[in-house]
C-alpha cells in the first residue's frame, strides 16, 4: 500500500519587538522633522522652487488604516526628526544575526507548543518580506541555530510570503520529502518603511511568526487540518521597492526613496480587495466550502476598511471582530506576518471542525489563501 501524507498545522509561535510606538509618539516625530525641514529650506519654499512639506495627523491615520501604534526593533532612531530609521548595530559572523534572532524566538514557541524537539524538524522556511543580506540563508541561520538537520532556504513573495512558505511546506509533506517543516517570517519592516513619507510612514510594524507544518500521523491531537492552499500573483508596480545588490553604485542608488516601500494606497486598495475576495469565494466552492459558514477569516493586517470590505463579500454580511479578527490596531501591517498573528492570536477559542481561512495579500501582487479545519 502506498503511504499517504496529510499536511496540518501543528501549532504557531510569535515574538514580539517589547518596544512599540503610538501614533502620538510617531506624528509628534514627523512633524518635528517637518517643522525643521521647512524651516531649514524656507527660502526656497518661499520662492517657490520647493514644495513645503505637510504634517501628518494621528486622526488621519486612524481614520484611514485602523492603525493605532506599532512594535519596532529601535524606538529611538525611528523617533528621532534627525535619524528616522532604526540603526540596528551590526554583528559579527560568528553571532547570532537580528533577523534570524527574531526568528528562533518565533520558532521556539511553535515547537514548544507542537510538543515537538528541533532535531525532529526537516526543513526551514524563512518566508518573508526582506531578508538582512543576500546569503547564506536566513532559514540556513535560523536552521543551525535551532540545530535542525535537514534544509533550509529562503523564500520572498513579500506580504504573501507566509501562505506561500505554508503551501510549499505542505507540498513537501504530501510529496513525503518532509515529515515537520518551519515556515518562519521575520519581518523587520521598519528598516524598508519610509519614516519620512507622510503617506505611509504610519503603516509598518516589526515582528516574527512562526509555522509548524507536518504530517498528520507526527501532529499533536489540537492541530488544525490544511483543508486546500491556492497562491496567485499578478504582476503590478503598485507597490515596489527598488533596492537591490545593482543599485549601490548608481548615482541614484541607495538612500533614494525608490529604494524604500512605495505604493498607490488607493490603487492598491481598489485593486486588491475584489482579486481577494473573489479568490476566496473560488477556492471555498473548490473545496465544497460555503463561504459563509466560514468560521472565522484571519486576513492579511494592511488595512481595516480593506478587511471590512473581503469580509463583507466572503460571509455575505459585515463581519465582526470575532468573525475577522484585527491585530493592525497594536501591531500595524507586519507584512507576511500579519494574518499568521492572527491566527496564533485568535484561533484557540474555536471548537473542533470550525473552518477559517488564513488570507495574505500585497506587493506583486500576490495573494494567498489555506483553508483550516480544527481538528476534531
Ligand atoms: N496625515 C494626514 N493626512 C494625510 C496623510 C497623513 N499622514 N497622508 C495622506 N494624507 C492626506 C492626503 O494628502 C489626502 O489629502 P487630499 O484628499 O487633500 O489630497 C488624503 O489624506 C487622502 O489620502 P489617500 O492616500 O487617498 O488616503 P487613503 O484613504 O487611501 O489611505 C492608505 C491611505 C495607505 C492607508 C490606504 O490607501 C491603504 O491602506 N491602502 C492599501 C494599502 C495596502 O494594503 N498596501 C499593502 C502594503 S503591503
Amino acid at each position: 500500500m502506498i503511504a499517504t501524507h496529510r499536511p496540518v498545522i501543528s501549532a504557531t509561535g510569535l515574538f514580539t519587538p517589547p518596544q512599540s510606538i503610538s501614533n502620538e509618539e510617531l506624528v509628534e516625530s514627523f512633524n518635528a522633522y517637518v517643522k525643521r525641514h521647512n524651516a531649514a529650506h524656507a527660502d526656497a519654499i518661499a520662492a517657490g522652487e520647493l514644495p513645503a512639506l505637510e504634517r501628518s495627523s494621528v486622526e488621519f491615520i486612524e481614520k484611514a488604516s485602523g492603525i493605532k501604534a506599532r512594535h519596532v526593533v529601535d524606538k529611538a532612531n525611528v523617533l528621532d526628526p534627525e535619524v528616522m530609521c532604526p540603526r540596528i548595530p551590526e554583528r559579527a559572523n560568528d553571532q547570532l544575526s537580528v533577523m534570524a534572532e527574531m526568528g528562533v524566538a518565533a520558532a521556539r514557541q511553535a515547537l514548544e507548543r507542537a510538543g515537538r524537539e528541533a532535531a525532529h524538524v526537516d526543513a526551514v522556511l524563512c518566508a518573508a518580506s526582506n531578508m538582512q543580506r543576500a546569503y547564506p540563508a536566513m532559514a540556513i541561520e535560523i536552521q543551525h541555530a535551532l540545530g535542525i538537520d535537514g534544509f533550509a532556504f529562503d523564500m520572498n513573495v513579500a506580504c504573501s510570503s507566509a501562505t506561500f512558505g505554508i503551501q510549499t511546506a505542505a507540498d513537501y509533506v504530501r510529496a513525503g520529502n518532509a515529515k515537520s517543516v518551519l515556515v518562519v517570517s521575520p519581518e523587520i519592516t521598519s528598516g524598508h518603511l519610509n519614516w519620512r513619507d507622510r503617506d505611509s510612514h504610519f503603516i509598518f510594524g516589526d515582528v516574527a511568526t512562526a509555522v509548524l507544518v507536518e504530517d498528520a500521523s507526527i501532529a499533536p491531537a489540537n492541530h488544525w487540518d490544511i483543508l486546500g492552499t491556492k497562491l496567485k500573483t499578478v504582476f503590478s508596480n503598485a507597490i515596489r521597492n527598488n533596492f537591490g545588490f545593482l543599485n549601490r553604485a548608481a548615482p541614484e542608488g541607495v538612500g533614494q526613496p525608490d529604494k524604500l516601500f512605495v505604493q498607490e494606497g488607493r490603487k492598491v486598495f481598489k485593486e486588491v480587495v475584489p482579486m481577494v475576495s473573489a479568490m476566496i469565494i473560488e477556492e471555498a466552492a473548490r473545496l465544497g466550502i460555503d463561504p459563509h459558514s466560514l468560521r472565522r477569516l484571519w486576513l492579511h493586517q494592511a488595512n481595516a476598511g480593506m478587511n471590512r470590505l473581503i469580509a463583507q463579500r466572503v460571509l455575505g454580511h459585515e463581519a465582526n471582530d470575532d468573525e475577522s479578527p484585527t491585530v493592525l490596531d497594536t501591531y500595524a501591517n507586519t507584512s507576511s506576518a500579519g494574518s499568521i498573528i492572527a491566527f496564533h492570536q485568535h484561533s484557540q477559542d474555536l471548537a473542533p471542525e470550525d473552518t477559517g481561512i488564513i488570507c495574505s495579500f500585497g506587493a506583486g501582487y500576490s495573494v494567498g489563501t489555506v483553508i483550516v479545519r480544527k481538528a476534531g
